[in-house]
């Protein structure tokens, strides 16, 4: 059973990121990236008895490498970057989700405040650990836009939320950056799957964050919906909500529907959904039925919408 589960998730995982691979080369040519995630999906295959088990090349591998040196050769590659991700542009005039007067209020004050934040103390904390991987050599936080920390300050200052919940604490460089511009008295609560003191080469949090109590984290998967419920409470009491998780095309969406079977009652609620412009997150975007805006041009390079939940 819990074989099989695995399997079907690493099928839908294999489908996605071919599919992605093969939209990345389309637009980017061949992409080290993209050869490098599918390479992790036929080990993940292999390591749970999927694809190939005799050691040679399956039939999906034979597929893929010849689609790989055909599609490069009709489509001409329009963009150089260090770091691409494939994504589709579509009209947004027949999106039943329009903008409200609050979010385009928000977004505007948010983006005037950012333009003032600095954040020269993530910089240098970034640099002392370093990147996690090659794909982010030139990363620095308080890039603005681009990256996304000097907007979430800017949001907080915003929105004077006196909770925000964050999904996604990874190094921790978006819960400093929101608790940097904190009104007094006011809390933030990451939830993460890893706990910030598990090693990972890329986290900038240490002990002394956490010691006036304003920054807390919990452990848990939101997307299940036992572990959400037993936290809806904290949910329920922020006034804006950070989702920065896996963005694997199915915790997002399990996410938001968790949330949507609840109810949340502090108006406005702001949720801010990271990376809604890679490929496995258009569709959940553009399923959000609630007011939004695609803030990405402040933002996140990858994508940044805000939604007025509720
Ligand atoms: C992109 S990182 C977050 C980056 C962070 N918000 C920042 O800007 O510094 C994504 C994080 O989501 C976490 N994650 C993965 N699956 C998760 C899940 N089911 N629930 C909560 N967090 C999850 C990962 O452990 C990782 O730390």
């Amino acid at each position: 059973m819990h074989r099989n589960r695995e399997r079907s998730s690493a099928l839908i995982e294999f489908i996605d990121t071919w599919r992605a691979s093969i939209a990345t080369e389309l637009c980017f040519g061949r992409s080290r990236e993209g050869r490098r995630r599918n390479l992790s999906i036929y080990q993940r295959c292999s390591q749970i008895g999927w694809g190939d088990e005799g050691g040679g090349v399956s039939t999906r591998e034979r597929a893929d490498r010849i689609l790989r040196k055909i599609l490069p050769r009709l489509v001409p590659n329009p963009v150089h970057a260090y770091y691409a991700e494939p994504s589709l542009v579509f009209s947004s005039e027949d999106d039943r989700a329009q903008p409200s007067e609050t979010l385009i209020s928000l977004a505007l004050e948010a983006a005037r405040v950012s333009k003032g934040i600095a954040l020269d103390d993530l910089d240098a904390r970034w640099s002392k650990t370093g990147p996690p991987n090659k794909r982010h050599p030139y990363l620095r936080p308080s890039c603005w836009p681009g990256e996304h920390y000097r907007l979430l300050a800017g949001l907080t200052v915003a929105v004077q939320p006196q909770l925000v919940v964050e999904i996604g604490t990874g190094g921790g460089l978006s819960a400093l950056a929101i608790k940097k511009v904190l009104p007094i008295g006011s809390r933030i609560a990451t939830f993460d799957v890893v706990g910030w003191q598990a090693g990972r080469s890329f986290n900038v949090l240490t002990g002394s964050d956490f010691e006036d109590g304003s920054l807390v984290q919990y452990l848990a998967d939101l997307s299940k919906q036992e572990e959400f419920y037993e936290h809806l409470s904290i949910l329920q009491r922020a006034s804006m909500i950070f989702v920065d998780g896996p963005k694997d095309g199915i915790f997002e969406q399990r996410l938001l529907d968790n949330m949507r079977s609840a109810s949340f009652d502090t108006k406005p609620m702001i949720l801010i959904l990271d990376d809604i412009r890679l490929w496995n997150m258009l569709g959940i975007w553009r399923k959000v039925s609630f007011p939004k805006l695609d803030l990405t041009s402040f933002g996140h390079w990858s994508g940044t919408g805000l939604i007025e939940w509720g």
